[in-house]
């Protein structure tokens, strides 16, 4: 699975970000990421329903490679992958959700920010990290910087991603994908409408391709 992902992120390199707190609203939010295209999805672990919305989507939108994003702690990724999580997304790094993935057989993407935090991902064995917050913490120069040290490392950018700024980030070699809220904007979801959501995801993928063939 782990391959499979970051080959998966390679021709679509966008994790839109799923926060809900009802399980039909994650589905369809879900489905209409994967109708623009998209297939990679990560749940994130920030309403009391989290896990419900998780589990939906892994059950019922079986085109996305479902995720749990946005956890914090060993029992959170053991309670992500019981409800059918593929891969894990923290916004820090941790040696017990590390150690938990490792354990599944599957990807994590811990964030990183630091020289001494990438260092500690490199010696868990990791060689795709979070870059989180990316907008305030150094954007592309940052992790410019960060790669020319750590040349087999890859970043998933996240926190203040856009479609202004998606072709800057995934212009650098050293991304594999961006991930962000962008794509699913609470607005649109309260108002019922899955056709921006669907739309934004097939802009998303343009910019993409078009930020590849310039790389
Ligand atoms: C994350 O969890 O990755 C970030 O909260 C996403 O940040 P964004 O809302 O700026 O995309």
């Amino acid at each position: 699975m782990a391959t499979n992902i970051t080959k998966t992120l390679g021709s679509a390199p966008v994790v839109p970000l799923v926060q809900a707190d009802d399980p039909a609203i994650a589905v369809k939010t879900s489905r209409a990421l994967a109708a623009g295209g998209l297939t990679v999805v990560e749940v994130v672990f920030r309403s009391d329903r989290a896990l419900e919305c998780l589990k939906a989507v892994a059950d019922e939108v079986p085109e996305m490679i479902a995720g749990a994003g946005t956890v914090l702690s060993a029992s959170q990724a053991e309670a992500a992958f019981d409800a059918g999580a593929h891969f894990i997304v923290s916004p820090g790094l941790d040696d017990g959700v590390v150690a938990i993935a490792k354990e599944r057989g599957a990807p994590v993407y811990p964030g990183i920010v630091t020289p001494g935090e990438l260092q500690h991902a490199y010696n868990l064995g990791l060689d795709v990290v979070k870059f989180f917050p990316a907008s305030i913490a150094g954007g592309i120069p940052a992790i410019k910087a960060l790669s020319s040290v750590f040349r087999t490392m890859r970043f998933m950018p996240t926190g203040g991603i856009s479609p202004g700024n998606l072709a800057d980030y995934l212009g650098v070699p050293a991304v594999l994908a961006c991930g962000g809220s962008w794509l699913t904007p609470a607005e649109a979801i309260a108002a019922n409408n899955y056709d921006k959501i669907t739309t934004l995801a097939e802009e998303a993928l343009q910019i993409a391709a078009q930020a590849k063939g310039d790389k």
